[in-house]
């Protein structure tokens, strides 16, 4: 393995002029270079390079990529020789191996980590009021060891002052993100008064932890930061846990919070994880899908749950195939997993889950509670809101039966959906000019059809790194759309690497099957005259996704109202959003 740092800083080090110069005739053109593109026939030139991005791009065939992609396409290398290669045209050494620097740095990281989880569980037995806290919560000495829960004290430098004596030792802390630095450059500890619940990777080495309030406190839950240890997306709490404590993993309950996971083990359910206060991306699901084919969804029986388990409804498409199964459970309103265990047992809460609904079932019972079936338009609009759910399924039989079961709930026939289905790209593409339709179409182009503002957003932080760093990712927090995800994320990667390159995004996604249309979406112009201001371009993508956001809940609430009624927070709620 290759450390993606080095990766990240070689690729912004790299002058893709040189590389590229080296072995095709470049001829400078503005700020660009052109040549004939190696890769097809031409007699003019439209293959372009930008030194500033790292990346070059063909208007004939659509070939691009940085550096790295092109040694891999035009001297025929595997990406380890085309790093290689670049490493030694720098003069630089590629590291490898554990003892090479980086690696042993990480070392003293997992050290620190794991001395600082003992600390903090000595704490809670000298704890009364924390001890307390977690039997009144249900949870037992044995489920507190096997979490290796703690307690860190109420103070601003207890771990401070035990493990961080010297310099050295702050900046250690300081990287594991337990400690904060302030504008005057002294640190201060990060959490306090909290329980702490460490995270584990694979292999149980703590890389992060979760802290909560003991009682009202806010933020109910304080994270880790992204650390060069602790990368939220990917990881999964309670997974080692699991796996220790399993033989075989025959099945993996998802559910959303540290407690849900710790009060099912408790009382013997050893196989649920959580995602870490984000959605359940495709990095988790790929982790997931190698342990079991067996998943469970278990999220709150409220709004919020719901919108989580469509999230990841739509991250798991990709994934679907047959021999998988995937189901959804939703517990009753105003309880988690948590609640429900303590309340019902473990009895109730397998049966809840055995009884949960299939990914098939929930994706059809959702679209076809959002239009009116009676209708031809309801039917033909059905059609349209699949379309793009449908196709994120790999071909198959998965996706044969998936189109024959919706047909069967719409009343076609399979072969006439499917005909509807191809029809509603060219009805996106050519709206019809009905003026009565006109809000409907619109939030439909906004989940589909033309280059989305998410698809913009993308587009301008790809060719523009610079323009996310002052963005606001909460913007996004509710925002409910294919790619929002890859949004965040290429929004926090910029942020914490000020420098990285086009390029670097590039390559940081190269192995990520979300990343697959990033190259083609860096190749798109974007206007570059003198008074294009990328940031605020992206602060209006981003305010368009917010008020869509808003515009969702709004008619959520508003239905709800018509159906039942809202409680006072809803009624509060929807006075602020309007
Ligand atoms: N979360 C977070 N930060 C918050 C709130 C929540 O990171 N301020 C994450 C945590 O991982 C938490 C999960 O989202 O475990 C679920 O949140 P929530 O449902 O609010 O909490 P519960 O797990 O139900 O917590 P508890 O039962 O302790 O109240
Ligand atoms: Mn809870």
């Amino acid at each position: 393995m290759i450390p993606q740092d080095f990766i990240d800083d070689l690729i912004s080090r790299a002058d893709i002029i040189e590389v590229l110069g080296r072995r095709i005739q470049l001829k400078k053109a503005g700020r660009e270079f052109k040549a004939c593109c190696p890769f097809h026939d031409e007699k003019t030139p439209s293959f372009t390079v930008s030194p500033s991005k790292g990346f070059y791009h063909c208007f004939g065939c659509g070939a691009h990529g940085t550096a790295i992609g092109f040694l891999m396409e035009f001297d025929h290398m595997s990406f380890v020789e085309a790093i290689e290669a670049l490493a030694s045209m720098m003069g630089v050494d590629v590291p490898r191996d554990e003892s090479d620097r980086p690696a042993r740095r990480y070392d003293e990281l997992f050290s620190l980590m794991g001395s600082v989880e003992k600390h903090w569980q000595a704490c809670l037995r000298d704890n009364a009021s924390a001890v307390d806290y977690l039997k009144q919560r249900g949870i037992d000495g044995a489920t507190a060891k096997r979490f290796g829960i703690g307690y860190a004290p109420d103070s601003w430098s207890d771990v401070l002052d035990k493990f961080g004596k010297t310099s050295e030792a702050a900046e250690r802390l300081l990287a594991t993100g337990l400690v904060i630095r302030k504008d005057n450059g002294k640190h201060y500890d990060r959490f306090r008064d909290r329980i702490m619940f460490p995270i584990r990777d694979a292999r149980g080495r703590t890389i992060g932890f979760g802290g909560r309030a003991l009682g009202d406190g806010e933020p109910k839950y304080l994270n880790s930061p992204e650390t060069v240890l602790f990368h939220k997306g990917r990881e999964l709490y309670g997974l080692y846990e699991a796996r220790q404590a399993l033989r075989q993993i025959d099945q993996l309950v998802v559910v959303e919070g540290y407690m849900d996971v710790v009060a099912l083990s408790r009382h013997g359910i050893d196989f649920s994880i959580a995602t870490l206060g984000t959605a359940t991306t495709s990095d988790h699901l790929d982790r997931i899908f190698r342990l079991t084919d067996n998943v469970v969804f278990s999220f709150d029986g409220d709004r919020a749950g719901k919108a989580a388990a469509w999230r990841a409804l739509e991250n798991a498409l990709p994934q679907v195939r047959e021999g998988r199964q995937i189901r959804f459970v939703f517990l009753p309103e105003k309880h988690d997993p948590d609640s429900y265990v303590n309340e019902y047992g473990s009895d109730a809460f397998m049966q809840a889950i055995d009884e949960g609904i299939a990914l098939s079932d929930f994706l059809i019972g959702e679209l076809s509670s959002q239009v009116d079936m009676t209708t031809i338009d309801g039917k033909a609009r059905l059609a349209e809101l699949a379309k793009p759910l449908v196709n994120n399924i790999p071909p198959g039989v998965y996706r044969e039966l998936l189109i024959e079961s919706l047909a069967d709930t719409v009343g076609l026939s399979a072969a006439k959906l499917e005909r509807m289905l191809g029809h509603a790209t060219e009805k996106q593409s050519r709206p019809a000019p009905n003026p009565a339709n006109e809000g409907k179409r619109r939030r439909r182009e906004s989940t589909s059809g033309r280059p989305s503002a998410v698809r913009r957003a993308i587009t301008l932080l790809l060719n523009y790194p610079e323009s996310g760093h002052k963005l606001d990712v909460e913007m996004l927090a509710g925002v409910n759309r294919p790619g929002v995800d890859l949004l965040r994320d290429l929004i926090e990667t910029v942020q914490t690497e000020p420098n990285i390159t086009t390029a670097g995004l590039l390559e940081r996604w190269r192995h990520d099957d979300k990343g697959r249309h990033l190259g083609k979406l860096a190749a798109i112009e974007v206007p570059a005259e003198e008074d294009f201001d990328a940031s605020a371009e992206l602060v209006a993508c981003l305010e368009q996704l917010a008020a869509a956001g808003r515009r969702e809940r709004i008619e959520f609430l508003i239905e709800k109202q018509r159906l039942s009624s809202l409680t006072d927070e809803e009624k509060a709620e929807i006075r602020a959003l309007r």
